[in-house]
């Protein structure tokens, strides 16, 4: 198995997605032929995290003007590509991001001819890609120092390679530190229902070798309050003005959890989760899927039939639960409405 995971690729005129639903048991990556199949894989969760959604709707925009043979009702059609990317899912800051990011290609060149401005969109797209990798690695550097010998280090969800273009946020501040030769141990919560901690997480940690030792979602807190976590640190999917971060459902309650054990609580994300648009988290619109998604584990039906299930995706950790936001500029610390606006904000 590869060591460097790569979730997506621009490949041969396609996008090639891994289909994270089959991990760890199955490495398929389907190979998208034009944007719906690609609107479809982040919809349907083939392809999520916050950066690596940002990264497949850049693609997905730049399949979907690859593929048209001529110039005819041009805006119109790529606002109906962007279209269709926006609708997949509404909390993860890095797609509208991107979105903008390929826009603003558009629009700068789309007098341009037609086979031109398909290379330039679809070298935004792979530039975007690329930025995801380094910036990832300099979140890593700048978080790296926070995880001293013999820790143990919880995270939630999965805020790895997979979830980015490469790397991770979380997680590279994990592999920076392990790579640095800090040996420490990893405790990652299960993340029901779709198990990104169990399946996604242990997977990518365990393939570097790097001590991950796996906990149902609700033993954190009896942990900390034993003192067998020394520090968390997960990702984001969108940050608001103030520092408010929307991640994965759970991911609040373990940040009130940590406050009660005085455990440092840090959050990773680059600068293209922050939202400067939005004042506090009480505006982050939080994605609700089917309660379906709750009432099954895979193919295996948990409830009785009929039984109703909710399932919001994300939730709100205000930002007085939060140590610091690592980014690829530095550790941001409150104030952080201020603190966010010195860092520079986000360029979209
Ligand atoms: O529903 P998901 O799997 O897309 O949720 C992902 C998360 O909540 C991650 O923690 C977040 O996107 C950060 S990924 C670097």
């Amino acid at each position: 198995m590869p060591r460097q995971v790569s979730p997506i690729r621009w490949e041969n005129g396609e996008v090639s997605i891994l289909d994270q639903r089959l991990l760890p048991w199955r490495v398929h990556y389907i190979k998208c032929k034009n944007y719906r199949q690609v609107a479809n894989a982040i919809r349907y969760m083939a392809i999520r995290g916050a950066p690596a959604i940002g990264i497949a709707a850049a693609m997905g925009i730049a399949l979907g003007i690859a593929k048209l043979r001529s110039t005819k009702g041009l805006e119109e059609r790529f606002n109906k590509i962007c279209q269709a990317i926006i609708d997949t899912r509404p909390t993860a800051q890095n797609l509208f991001w991107a979105v903008s990011r390929m826009r603003q290609v558009f629009y700068a060149h789309k007098n341009r001819p037609l086979p031109e401005l398909k290379g330039l969109l679809i070298k935004e797209a792979k530039d975007i890609l690329d930025e995801d990798i380094t910036t990832n690695k300099e979140i890593g550097k700048n978080g790296k120092a926070l995880i001293k010998p013999n820790m143990t280090v919880l995270t939630h969800c999965n805020a790895g390679a997979l979830a980015t273009g490469g790397y991770g946020t979380a997680l590279g501040i994990i592999r920076a530190a392990w790579e640095a030769g800090v040996r420490f141990r990893v405790m990652a919560s299960e993340t029901r229902p779709y198990l990104q901690g169990a399946r996604l997480t242990c997977w990518e940690l365990s393939q570097e070798g790097i001590p991950v030792t796996l906990i149902t979602d609700s033993t954190a807190g009896y942990l900390m309050s034993r003192g067998r976590i020394d520090l968390v640190i997960v990702g984001a999917d969108r940050i608001a003005a103030n520092g408010d971060t929307a991640n994965k459902i759970g991911t609040y309650s373990l940040a009130v959890l940590a406050k009660e054990s005085s455990i440092p609580f840090y959050v990773a994300a680059p600068f293209s989760t922050i939202d400067l648009g939005l004042p506090s988290g009480k505006y982050i619109p939080i994605e609700e899927r089917s309660g379906k998604e709750v009432l099954y584990i895979g193919k295996r039906s948990i409830a009785p039939e009929g039984i109703n299930a909710l399932y919001l995706a994300f939730d709100i950790t205000p930002h007085r639960y939060i140590t610091g936001i690592v980014t690829e500029k530095g550790i941001i610390r409150a104030p952080y409405k201020e603190n966010i606006k010195v860092f520079g904000g986000s360029k979209w």
